[in-house]
């Protein structure tokens, strides 16, 4: 597998030396670009850009020919898997996912199973076809939902505020949600394992709402299958190690259990201090985040001073990756994006030139890890 010539984003996640901070946003190719809407009303609908490997190489790259991103992200979603399984995903206009069949009764919770990834080859032609279009500029991530995440939508047929079948379930018949969870852990390995095989060099798991659970039920309805995948993941392909980022929204209080897994970077929202959680598990992972995607609302000024702020508190170390605490809004003023790419890019060249050189020895910063710390001159 050749690397990218920008591969920044992979250094970061692997904690490595980098010359600046890399930044990529989720959901950056999306409603908030004009391009995007017009690809998107070429195509009819959501779905159909997501099942036609052209129109998701595109839309991938749209976003990167206007800003000097430092990572593609596969266009598609997180509930291509429930749909593969059988449960009808459509995508009502101004009202968010839909499933035609959702799990509601035991019977059909006992034949859920694991689909033939023939079902998702579609995905897989989208990786290999935007890899194809990237010419190796930089690293393309792949994703997927946490099995969780995927049994909320599964369970309540849609978005939900409260999630009340799923919690239902939870508390009465517990080894029916174990058992989606299973297969969706299952599942889940097998696509982001056929995603790697197709071309994917870094991967998220998106855990949306693994945040709205209580600490003990965090860690054995979510946290447990997050860390299935990672055991079953193929670490390394092709000579190259394949970075892996879990991201559970609301999850700040549980970053030290999220780290324990083994995998290489933490995602963080924006409702904890990066310099915090640096302190917590900088010396396990590397953390991507979490500016508010809220600043992206506001003036250009401070845009950029919020984009310090986060860059300040992680501080000069090695071993971030700027992104934002969740999605871009769909009402994000564009132009704003750029300011903010640019400035991160900008001031972290300065900060991290304070970080001693890669031909140096490294020596070890105050949360004893290697590699990342200040150079003092001796
Ligand atoms: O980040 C990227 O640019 C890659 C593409 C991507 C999409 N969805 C495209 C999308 C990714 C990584 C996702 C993940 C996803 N999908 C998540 C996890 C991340 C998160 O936001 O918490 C979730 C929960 C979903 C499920 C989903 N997909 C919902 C709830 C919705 C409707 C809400 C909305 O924003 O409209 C979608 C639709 C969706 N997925 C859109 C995009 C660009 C908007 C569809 C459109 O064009 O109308």
């Amino acid at each position: 597998m050749s690397r990218p010539r920008n591969d920044t984003l992979l250094r970061a996640l692997l904690r490595q030396p980098t010359e600046y901070t890399p930044v990529w946003l989720m959901r950056q190719a999306g409603r908030y670009l004009p391009e995007y809407r017009a690809t998107r009303a070429h195509a009819g609908s959501f779905m159909d850009l997501c099942r036609s490997s052209a129109f998701a190489t595109e839309v991938t790259l749209q976003p990167l020919e206007r800003y000097a991103l430092d990572a593609a992200i596969l266009f598609s979603d997180i509930l291509t898997v429930p749909d593969a399984m059988g449960l009808g995903l459509s995508f009502v206009e101004g009202e968010g996912p839909r499933f035609e069949r959702p799990l509601r009764d035991a019977d059909a919770i006992r034949a859920l199973a694991v689909p033939p990834m023939e079902s998702l080859q579609y995905v897989f032609d989208a990786v290999a076809s935007i890899r194809r279009a990237l010419k190796d500029s930089v690293p393309l991530i792949g994703f997927s939902g946490s099995p969780f995440t995927l049994a909320c939508y599964m369970i309540e047929g849609g978005s939900s505020s409260d999630f009340r079948n799923v919690k239902a379930l939870m508390y009465s018949r517990p080894e029916l949600l174990h058992h989606i969870l299973d297969v969706n852990a299952r599942t889940v390995t097998d696509y982001l394992n056929a995603q790697i095989a197709h071309g994917a060099q870094a991967l998220m798991i998106f855990d949306t709402w693994g945040g709205v659970l209580a600490p003990d039920a965090y860690r054995e309805f979510s946290l447990r299958y997050m860390q299935q995948i990672v055991d079953g993941l193929e670490r390394r392909y092709e000579g190259e190690d394949v970075p892996i980022v879990l991201f559970t929204k609301g999850g700040g209080q549980w970053i030290e259990d999220i780290a324990a897994t083994g995998c290489d970077a933490v995602g963080l929202d924006w409702t904890t201090d990066i310099g915090v959680a640096r302190a917590r598990v900088g010396h396990q992972v590397a953390l991507q985040g979490n500016l508010d995607p809220g600043v992206l609302m506001g003036a250009p000024d401070h845009v950029a001073i919020e984009a310090r702020r986060v860059l300040d508190a992680y501080g000069p170390h090695y071993g971030h990756v700027f992104n934002l605490g969740h999605g871009i809004s769909q009402f994000t003023p564009h132009d704003n994006v750029r300011v903010l790419v640019d400035t991160v890019h900008e001031y972290s060249r300065t900060m991290l030139a304070q970080v001693m050189p890669p031909d140096h020895d490294y020596g070890t910063d105050e949360a004893g890890d290697s590699g990342v710390g200040l150079w003092l001159p001796s």
